[in-house]
């Protein structure tokens, strides 16, 4: 009596379900045989009433029910839910035609990318990058750099002091990255063939003038480092760093403290209206500061001056973006000012 029940209900279920088309009647279907007190449950519910032989195989049979009526309704479930997509990939459509969001890629800011120049080119002539602090003091920056104690560069107007140290030391904000070839020849043995570059302080703003700038500053001191060696490496630099075929320099005598003879040095240039042309024409435009370095300077650094000599450069990397890139007024780096950036800014390294 009790398999004629599952058969009945098997038969049911069957019946109903050839009548099903719409995903609604599946659900009520589904509760009518599944729910709480659905038939498939009654059934189980019978389980109670029966003797122990009874109930194994009574068991078995509602299982293989239960089995046969979830394989149909999910079967059913999978194709109404593929209908259901067939209909919206026909009905709904992509438009490719509408403009992407825009998307913000960031530029290289150009002193960024002529520190990046400027280290290629050194590195490729053999020299390596020194590091040293911002904050400086009075030694590096000026003393041992045989900068006379009353040198107008020390004074309040040009330099940026910090508080003095515990030990009463005067501590400045670098003015100038000279103070790096102290701290690298105090620190090394020679010979020495190296660059820096970073940030430098100075009090004083204009079109071509921030209180915060760039410098690199070179050194190369060995047994018989000449004034030679210096004019072929600084010749090299122009003609990669400007991208020209030839760089006439023109070294004219100047006083820095910590060379001897110090030197300023132009590159021949043409100046036309709004055009400026390195490496020919008739004027003159400098470009950096240099000399050999002051035999006080490596006496400084614990070195003889009979034994060593060398030379020194530096000049300010805005100057050389400013003249490389055509940017008028310095203080437009500095400003953050995104126009700038989407002007002057490069996208890529070469
Ligand atoms: N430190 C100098 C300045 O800030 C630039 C300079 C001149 C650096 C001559 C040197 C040098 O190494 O030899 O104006």
């Amino acid at each position: 009596m009790n398999t004629m029940k599952i058969e009945d209900i098997k038969k049911q279920f069957e019946k109903q379900f050839k009548n099903i088309n719409r995903e609604e009647d599946l659900k009520n279907l589904k509760i009518e045989f599944f729910g709480k007190k659905g038939l498939v449950n009654c059934l189980m519910e019978k389980i109670r009433e029966l003797s122990n032989e009874e109930k194994k195989q009574f068991g078995a049979d509602v299982n293989i029910l239960k089995v046969f009526i979830s394989e149909k309704i999910e079967e059913a479930e999978k194709g109404f839910k593929l209908v259901e997509l067939n209909k919206k990939l026909q009905t709904e459509s992509i438009d490719i035609s509408i403009p992407v969001r825009e998307t913000n890629i960031g530029t290289i800011h150009p002193i960024t990318k002529v520190r990046r120049e400027l280290e290629e080119i050194f590195y490729s002539m053999g020299f390596v990058m020194a590091e040293g602090p911002e904050i400086e003091d009075d030694w590096h920056n000026f003393t041992a750099l045989n900068t006379p104690p009353h040198h107008p560069a020390r004074q309040m107007q040009d330099t940026f002091y910090m508080p003095d140290a515990e030990d009463g030391k005067k501590i400045v904000l670098r003015t100038q990255t000279s103070s790096v070839q102290i701290r690298e020849m105090e620190n090394n043995k020679p010979p020495f063939k190296f660059i820096t570059m970073g940030k430098t302080y100075r009090v004083e703003m204009d079109a071509t003038h921030t209180p915060m700038f760039h410098q690199i500053e070179g050194v190369y001191i060995d047994k018989n480092v000449n004034m030679a060696n210096l004019k072929s490496c600084l010749m090299e630099f122009c003609k990669r760093f400007f991208e020209v075929e030839q760089a006439p320099l023109r070294f004219r005598p100047s006083f820095f403290p910590f060379v001897e003879p110090g030197l300023e040095i132009d590159v021949q240039c043409k100046k036309g209206k709004g055009i400026l042309k390195l490496g020919e024409g008739e004027d003159w435009m400098e470009i950096l500061g240099a000399g050999m370095v002051h035999p006080n300077v490596i006496k400084n650094v614990g070195l003889d001056p009979n034994e060593y000599q060398g030379f020194a450069f530096g000049t300010g990397i805005e100057r050389l973006a400013m003249l490389k890139y055509g940017v008028s007024d310095a203080r437009m780096l500095y400003e953050g000012d995104i126009r700038f950036l989407k002007h002057y800014g490069f996208k890529f390294f070469k």
